[in-house]
């Protein structure tokens, strides 16, 4: 058996499961597990395209981002009561507690929901009840960061933010998702402008099947404080140069990208490469209902694949705080936690 191949040792796989990290890169809409969105859509007297629960995950065999997406908008769609937006966030972060998370940072699409007909407020205010909730109960901080679908156009994203502002104290920045190729980041400078200017941190997904050319716009245009995936700056040297001299963190989402043939299974991911180059990169699980696992089937599969050691997870745990946007004084506190895990 090679190396990369051989499994996990019981105390190295405790080690991973226990660690405390953060997840930065966590679609809400992505927790949805098939038997809630089967649940809700009755509780809403929603129909789906699908018959049961067994059909609708036959149909997660996805050939790329956008046979995701598809799928992932029709899951959304059972969402329309504050309470549905609470569960789904509440349910997601009673896992992420039981998995050794102990902050993330959560996005949410407000446009799948205000297309529909769901209040601004609905959405927020269910999710972030949830937060709360969860905080109280698992000791877990959260934040929410509200995402522009760039699949829809810049004025569509301008209305969404000032329709989100009566509840700015409910999320901490702006983010870009959905369809990434033909939507390059500078379609989307203004309302990022905008966002800064507002005092809201800004991220955005880039290089996650589209060239290094879209990660450098969402730095230069966008002035994005983390890439989202990111994973194509494998293809461009000055870009790697850069995003090591500056630590400018990557979220990196490994089950996702070979979910969506990004890389053709996990033994081709470049997550080791990129840590032994000094990039910061961290570990995250995407859209976890979606793509086999939450961010503790991540890192066991990303460990088992590419042999990384006990080094390794304490670099990538420590990326996930260093990278994160909480108070410093908590982000000292938790990156002296995994120091003493480690130790
Ligand atoms: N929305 C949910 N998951 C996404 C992903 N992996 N890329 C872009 N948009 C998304
Ligand atoms: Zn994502």
């Amino acid at each position: 058996m090679s190396s990369a191949t051989r499994a996990l040792s019981p105390e190295f796989k405790q080690l991973i499961e226990t660690c405390p990290k953060a997840e930065l890169h966590i679609h809400i809409e992505g927790s949805l597990e098939p038997e809630m969105i089967f649940a809700l859509a009755k509780r809403n007297q929603v129909s789906l395209p699908y018959a049961s629960v067994e059909s609708l995950k036959a149909a997660y065999a996805f050939e790329d981002l956008q046979s995701f997406l598809d799928i992932y908008y029709a899951g959304a769609s059972v969402l329309l009561k504050h309470q549905d937006f609470y569960d789904m966030a509440y349910a997601y972060l009673k896992k992420a507690h039981a998995q050794g998370v102990v902050h993330a940072e959560i996005f949410f699409d407000p446009q799948t929901h205000t297309a529909r007909g769901v209040a601004m407020q609905v959405v927020i205010e269910g999710l972030s009840r949830a937060l709360v909730d969860a905080g109280r109960d698992f000791k877990i901080s959260a934040n929410l960061i509200l995402c522009f679908l760039r699949h829809l156009d810049e004025d569509s994203a301008l209305q969404t933010l000032q329709e989100a502002l009566p509840y700015r104290q409910h999320f901490i920045g702006v983010g870009l998702d959905s369809s990434e190729i033909g939507h390059p980041p500078e379609k989307f400078k203004n309302v990022f402008e905008k966002a800064r200017a507002l005092g809201l941190h800004c991220v955005a997904h880039a290089g996650e099947e589209a060239p290094p050319a879209y990660i450098w716009s969402a730095l230069q245009t966008l002035y994005a404080q983390r890439i989202d995936h990111g994973v194509q700056a494998m293809k461009d040297p000055a870009l790697m140069d850069y995003l090591a001299r500056t630590r400018t963190p990557l979220t990196v989402c490994p089950l996702s990208n070979v979910r969506l043939c990004v890389f053709a299974q996990m033994e081709d991911h470049p997550i080791k490469k990129m840590l032994d180059l000094g990039l910061c990169v961290m570990i995250n699980s995407d859209d976890p209902a979606y793509f086999g696992g939450y961010i503790n089937e991540n890192y066991l599969q990303v460990a088992q694949s590419l042999s990384l050691s006990p080094a390794d997870i304490e670099q990538l745990a420590k990326c996930s705080f260093e990278a994160s946007f909480m108070p410093e004084a908590l982000k000292r506190h938790w990156l002296a936690e995994v120091d003493r895990v480690f130790a």
